[in-house]
């Protein structure tokens, strides 16, 4: 299932973000990649140290503050994360993420744009399932979640650059059919708790939640 997710940032924070990734300094994308990952990728993404710390601990902090994410992803923890730059011709071909990166899980991968849609060309991220291809291309601020056992790729940008935040998050529910059972089970909650709270059900959908997460949680 994907989840799209806006308002991570108020658009000071998201300003002050996006110029900060533009002044990393990027080194090739080939050195994260696997074998088979590194002969589709063309990109680059920014050199590890304290800015690039800095705007990761940013991103962190803005998903882990948000309740569409948590009801999402049910995080236990981040993999991996990486800034990415795209410039004109650069792509990432069909490929999948690696199931485990720096000694965890990778159950959810994520890209946040942080580049304006209309300020590039191209660079739509493409997930594949059974029946189709399904082109993903946000405004800046915006995430999409998707699951990390799909093919998927980065189309050429073909004019402008193109910047993102990707990650991988280990979930406490490695099994995406509970995770979104809960995630139904979290917007089933917060309906009622806007309005028919008295009636006993919301108690209901909450003990049901709560012992779904205690049953399956590992
Ligand atoms: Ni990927």
């Amino acid at each position: 299932m994907f989840h799209i997710i806006g308002d991570l940032f108020d658009a000071a924070s998201l300003t002050a973000l996006k110029e900060a990734v533009a002044e990393l300094d990027y080194e090739d994308g080939r050195r994260t990649a696997g074998a088979l990952a590194a002969r589709v990728k063309r990109n680059a993404q920014a050199v590890p140290g304290p800015a690039r710390e800095a705007v990761i601990a940013k991103v962190q902090a803005g998903l882990m503050a948000s309740s569409a994410f948590n009801s999402a992803a049910r995080p236990k923890g981040f993999a991996r994360m990486l800034v990415s730059r795209y410039d004109g011709g650069q792509a990432y071909g069909t490929h999948v993420d690696d199931a485990i990166m720096a000694g965890a899980r990778t159950d959810l991968s994520f890209t946040l744009f942080l580049s304006d849609a209309d300020s590039y060309a191209g660079g739509g991220l493409v997930v594949q399932d059974r029946a189709e291809d399904r082109l993903i291309r946000l405004n800046a601020g915006e995430v999409v979640l998707y699951p990390s056992d799909t093919l998927h790729r980065v189309e050429p940008v073909t004019d402008g650059t193109r910047f993102a935040v990707v990650g991988w998050v280990t979930s406490w529910l490695r099994d995406p059919r509970q995770r979104e059972m809960l995630f139904d089970l979290d917007q089933a909650i917060a309906f009622e708790r806007a309005g028919r709270a008295e009636d006993g059900q919301l108690d209901r959908l909450a003990q049901l939640r709560s012992n779904l997460l205690r049953l399956w949680a590992e």
